[in-house]
């Protein structure tokens, strides 16, 4: 049946001359791309929109995204090992599921990886623009911009600049040759877990129990308040999921390491364990150094806490490391994306010219241009809330995908050599999927609404081009 044609996952890492991405990277700059990809804006920010929904029971929020993402994170393990191949939850589906399948979970994380790079951009921004202004308060450097180059349209300004150049610099780095910007990542990463450190070591000590009093002020499943905004300890951990997910895009670089049955599941599994760690203990010491009301509504809650307790430098130090490590988050995104479009259009369902690789630094560069300009433009105009829920929606999408995947080869083909084999897969995988559904029915309304209007464009566009032009449909084996 065509419409549930699969790629022959033995050949899946076969690929013809000149479309094949080269091996540079093992488990150390896979850990850091994925530490890279994993903390960012969820952490530094939209821990107070959690707190905002939840109250102190964010921390269940925490757990709770925690618990499902580490179990998808297991799925994609023994996944990535067994099939190394650029491209991810989409690559896997169209081995197991079938090509119709595998379009939507690749349309889904086109919507992961696009609007991530976005609102992270967008949050880039946010913090670059303060700290012109905090400079101009400080050293009378008239350096901020003026407010119609400075946020896009829904706050106020025209186009959000530092957000589109944030992006091409970017976008440069990943020209330039995967391993200098995995290196270039791997520091980056360093300076952002020594702000969470800081963070953590200031406001722990200032814990008081009574700021967890009422724990649940707001319930647990998805309700709505009488001004008509979704809350409760389920609504937080739907959009808490964004601090957690990254770890994923590391999958989207197996085609390019060294050693993928070991490297892989010590990348996955490694960086995921250590942020769930990192990110509980800064919820802990946020929620217990003030009430959640304080900090809930802030653009900037980590630093605003710092403040609150007396201590300036410290807030200084998480915004500046916020405005240089935030990008590792870009490049980590921004490489995924640019690998999905890639192996969608060797596969054919995209245009097959935009999968070429550069001979000289060995990346696809015609599909990072594509890429950059597509996330920037995005990125100019976008709203930063709705599209990190809509991110949101199209990784708890392909996170369901990668579970069914599991199961359905588990059963289909159970002596298959496993290089990493999921613990426990008949627990784990049932609630990476119920866990993701439940998730994905906590985001507000209208994301889900705008998730099923994405996912019918994207069938529109399969039944006019991709169905016909798939290699697989012409006799290739892609
Ligand atoms: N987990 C990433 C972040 O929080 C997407 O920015």
């Amino acid at each position: 049946m065509t419409w549930l044609r699969r790629k022959s996952i033995d050949r899946i890492t076969q690929h013809e001359e000149g479309r094949r991405l080269v091996p540079t990277l093992s488990w150390p700059h896979l850990v850091a791309l994925g530490i890279g990809a994993i903390v960012g804006t969820g952490i530094y920010t939209l821990i107070g929109v959690g707190a905002d929904k939840a109250g102190p029971a964010v921390l269940l929020s925490f757990v709770i995204a925690g618990v499902v993402c580490a179990c998808a994170a297991l799925a994609y393990a023994e996944l990535s090992t067994k099939m190394p191949a650029a491209g991810s939850a989409y690559t896997y589906s169209y081995g197991v599921l079938g090509e119709s399948i595998a379009w939507i979970v690749g349309w889904s994380l086109i919507l992961e990886y696009s609007l991530v790079v976005s609102t992270v951009a967008v949050g880039w921004s946010g913090y670059f623009v303060g700290f012109l202004q905090w400079v101009q308060q400080n050293f009378g450097w008239n350096v901020t911009l003026p407010a119609a180059l400075a946020a896009g349209p829904h706050a106020g300004g025209v186009i959000n600049l530092p957000a589109i150049v944030i992006t091409f610099m970017v976008a440069g780095l990943l020209m330039a040759g995967t391993r200098e910007s995995a290196t270039l990542n791997a520091i980056l990463v360093v300076f952002k877990l020594i702000a969470l450190a800081v963070f953590i070591a200031v406001a722990l000590p200032a814990f008081n129990p009574d700021n967890l009093q009422p724990f649940m002020p707001f319930g647990f499943p998805k309700s709505l308040d009488a001004a008509g905004v979704e809350r409760g300890v389920m609504a937080a951990a739907a959009i808490i999921f964004f601090a957690f997910y990254g770890f994923d895009a590391i999958s989207t670089a197996a085609e390019e390491t060294k050693n993928p049955g070991r490297d892989l599941s010590i990348g996955i599994i490694g960086s995921m364990i250590g942020c769930t760690l990192i990110y509980l203990l800064v919820a802990l010491a946020a929620v217990g150094a003030m009430s959640y009301t304080v900090f809930g509504k802030s653009a900037e809650p980590l630093a605003l806490i710092m403040r609150e307790l007396g201590h300036g430098t410290a807030a200084l130090v998480i915004g500046i490391v916020a405005i240089i490590a935030l990008p590792t988050v870009l490049l980590a995104f921004f490489y995924g994306q640019s690998r999905i479009f890639f192996v969608m259009s060797r596969d054919g369902l995209l245009p097959r010219g935009l999968s070429k690789v550069n001979a000289r630094t060995g990346t696809p560069v015609a599909i990072t241009v594509f890429t950059a300009i597509l996330v920037a433009a995005l990125a100019g105009v976008a709203r930063l809330d709705e599209i990190a829920a809509l991110a949101n929606a199209g990784t708890l999408a392909a996170f369901v995908a990668v579970g069914v995947c599991l199961l359905v080869l588990r059963s289909r083909e159970p002596e298959r050599p496993r290089v990493f084999r999921t613990p426990l897969a008949w627990i784990v995988g049932p609630v990476a999927i119920l866990g993701c559904l439940y998730l994905f029915w906590s985001l507000p309304q209208r994301t889900q609404l705008w998730f099923l209007v994405w996912n019918a464009v994207g069938f529109v566009v399969y039944l006019a081009y991709s169905r016909r032009n798939s290699v697989l449909a012409k006799g290739g084996d892609a």
